[in-house]
């Protein structure tokens, strides 16, 4: 009795109705939320992650202002074939230095999370500068322009903007960070200080040509570094499968 009044009173009145879904979502809400109020952060860390390369900083840039993740995602999703075509799936810990992060939401191209040493420094800038000299069928755009200087007399600045929402640059990156941007694409400099503040960052004259810097030798740098730092070791499709 009590229960058939109740509901159809509930039912007929449209305040006392929101009113009470409102209050049944937030209880749903405060029980997902109030407890990562009490952990530090949602992201594991995991070895190998560090900052970009202030090269690196500067093609990850680039390939933001071309727009690229308007084709390409990157952020391998759990799935079996996901793993199989492109490798272990994306962890939390590998975006974390992104600001902003470049995740994407369609594929008319392939996920880039893993591209990095998929193709050697050749093969990227033959494809960029024309896509379908290397690949006859695709319908990515040239980029042949990038072969122009790269400016980065802001480069400092950059860094501290980076540290300013959390990317952990120390005074010293910031302080060098001119001398190891130009380290990175000239293979003749002496690595050895920049090596020291960035693992496993590679020196190489990206775009063939060792003695101009150009915004081809920066985008270069990052595509070869994507999803590079976390070594997986024995981490297969298979045991993902398993998980
Ligand atoms: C209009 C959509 C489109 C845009 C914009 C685009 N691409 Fe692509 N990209 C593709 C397609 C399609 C392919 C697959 C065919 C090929 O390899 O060219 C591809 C392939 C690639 C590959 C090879 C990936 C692999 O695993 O084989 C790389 C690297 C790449 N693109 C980088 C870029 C970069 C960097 C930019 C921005 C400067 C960019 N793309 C912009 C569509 C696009």
């Amino acid at each position: 009795m009590f229960r058939r009044f109740s509901h159809a009173l509930i039912e007929k009145n449209l305040i006392l109705l929101g009113v009470l879904t409102l209050i049944t979502v937030s209880i749903g809400g405060l029980v997902q939320i109030v407890p990562l109020f009490a952990v530090e952060t949602t992201i594991e860390r995991v070895q190998g992650i560090r900052p970009y390369t202030p090269l690196e900083l500067m093609g990850r840039n680039i390939f933001v202002r071309e727009g690229c993740y308007t084709c390409h995602s990157q952020m391998i999703r759990p799935f079996r074939d996901e793993a199989e075509r492109y490798g272990h799936y994306s962890l939390a810990a590998e975006s974390m230095y992104d600001h902003p992060f470049q995740w994407g939401s369609k594929r008319t191209g392939p996920d880039l999370a893993r591209v990095g040493g998929r193709y050697s420094d050749d093969w990227h800038a033959a494809h960029l500068r024309s896509p379908r000299a290397v690949v006859p069928e695709s319908v990515m755009p040239p980029y042949a322009f990038l072969d122009r200087p790269l400016e980065y007399g802001d480069i400092q600045d950059h860094l501290r903007g980076q540290r300013a929402v959390g990317v952990p640059y120390t005074d010293a990156m910031i302080a060098s960070a001119r001398a190891d941007l130009e380290a990175q694409a000239k293979p003749d400099e002496d690595p050895t200080a920049f090596s020291r503040r960035y693992a496993r960052a590679r020196q190489a004259a990206f775009d063939g040509n060792g003695r101009d810097i150009t915004e081809m030798d920066a985008l270069i740098a990052y595509l070869q570094m994507l999803g590079t730092l976390v070594k997986f070791g024995d981490v297969t499709p298979e045991s993902v499968r398993q998980q």
